[in-house]
């Protein structure tokens, strides 16, 4: 595999953009800018075909370029775009399916990404209770802004302590997100003893799918609404990777446990920029949208064309086509897969996962908290996905990332990755 190209583009984006790229985490070693995408594939600038499982953080549930969508996309832009006024056929239409499908889901608002919902989510659950403080979980990721940006993927010795995820961030807004551990409801519950009508809202993802997956535990989230409940707090559901990925209701149509507010992007319109806020009519009528609600909400591109468009189409295609059946049926395949491999090599691992989503931990118990994968052998981890990379098969080449499956995935794609993940297994040990 040659990447003299990729190398090339990477040099020259070094020239206009600081590090070369537009999101942080993209600065990754190999250097690959890629160029082409097609279903379950990726192709590099050198013309390498690599089997996705990024999926570019988990947008791709149907696969890449997917028809359905893209021609969703073109036709609606073939005839509207955006206004600035009003609303549009495809707003009403596109939030009528989420509220039909989402428990949570009494009314909807759009906007264009994860950050900007999990902001808005939080400034109403403020609003609303009239309390400032929140609660977050180590290890769990929300987003960019200043109100989520504090312990996500924290060094072994700031777990759990003061530790912003960047400079420049309001010391009001840090200090005013108190951090738990995942699993610990009793934690959990002397927090919000420790701060007495103070606790605005929970903030959640319901399986922390930023360190991989750590799946709740029996009664965990369930706990979370009734201390919610308990303690007068919103609980917020941050479904951003769980939201369509793993039931188009999203993960609290599978859990039973409803939350006051959700959060979704990513799967909801394959791949194109968009995100909403849902949640309890009482409550989203309180943002500004609805004449006399004093919740400011706002976006010049809210609504746009192009993402709900591709969010309608999306959803269809998970209400006529057995989607979740088909990544659900994958998923157990990869997993049981790769323990057989790591049986019959001797390896102890873990394989975590939930529906298309999957992880290797290498370490020998179950984590069910950041802390715990403290454990992971993180040098391990990331040599083994550069290894597969090698192979032809993506997957983001750093520690506690996860991998996704997406409908354009086959069988035969996850049998070869079995064999591949068995060859690089048995180059490592
Ligand atoms: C659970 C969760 N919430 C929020 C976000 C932020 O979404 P965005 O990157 O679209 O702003 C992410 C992004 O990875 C996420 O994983």
């Amino acid at each position: 595999m040659t990447n003299e190209k990729s190398l090339a583009l990477y040099e020259e984006a070094n020239r206009y953009t600081p590090g070369g790229v537009h999101t942080s985490i993209r600065n990754v070693e190999p250097h690959l800018i890629f160029t082409k995408a097609e279903g379950a594939y990726i192709y590099d600038a050198d013309g390498n075909r690599y089997v996705d499982y990024q999926a570019a953080f988990g947008p791709f549930i149907l696969g890449h370029n997917f028809n359905k969508v893209n021609d969703r996309v073109v036709d609606a832009l073939s005839r509207t775009d955006l206004y600035g006024v009003g609303t549009t056929d495809l707003e009403i239409e596109c939030a009528s399916k989420i509220a039909k499908h989402v428990p949570s889901a009494e009314q909807v608002l759009f906007c264009n990404s994860g950050s900007e919902a999990t902001y808005h989510a939080i400034r109403l659950s403020r609003a609303v209770t009239e309390r400032r403080k929140l609660i977050k979980f180590q290890g769990c990721y929300h987003g960019w802004h200043d109100y989520v940006a504090r312990n996500m993927l924290s060094a072994p010795d700031m777990i759990g302590k003061r530790d912003p995820g960047s400079a420049g961030m309001m010391d009001e807004a840090i200090d005013n997100t108190l951090i738990c551990t995942f699993n610990d409801l009793e934690e959990v519950e002397r927090t919000f003893q420790e701060n007495k009508d103070e606790i605005a809202a929970i903030i959640v993802e319901p399986i922390p799918h930023n360190i991989g997956c750590i799946m709740p535990e029996e009664g965990f989230l369930q706990g979370l609404r009734d201390l919610c409940n308990q303690y007068g707090a919103l609980l917020i559901f941050d479904e951003v990777i769980t939201g369509f990925r793993h039931n188009i209701g999203g993960y609290q149509s599978v859990s039973g446990v409803t939350p006051d507010l959700t959060t979704m992007g990513k799967a909801m319109a394959n791949g194109f920029p968009m995100a909403a806020v849902a949640g309890k009519k009482e409550y989203m009528q309180r943002y500004n949208t609805y004449p006399g609600g004093d919740v400011w909400f706002a976006g010049t591109y809210n609504g746009h064309a192009v993402g709900t468009s591709a969010a309608i189409a999306t959803m269809e295609v998970m209400e006529n086509e057995p989607v979740h059946q088909h990544i659900f049926e994958l998923g157990d395949r990869m997993r049981n897969g790769i323990r057989e491999i790591h049986e019959r090599l001797g390896i102890k691992a873990i394989v975590a996962g939930f529906g298309s989503v999957w992880t290797t931990y290498f370490m020998d118990f179950e984590p069910k908290n950041y802390t715990d994968l403290m454990q992971n052998d993180a040098e391990m981890y990331v040599t083994y996905r550069k290894k597969l990379l090698e192979h032809g098969f993506f997957k983001m080449p750093m520690n506690i990332k996860r991998n996704h499956i997406s409908y354009s995935h086959t069988k035969e794609n996850i049998d070869e990755t079995l064999q591949a993940i068995e060859d690089v297994l048995k180059e490592m040990v």
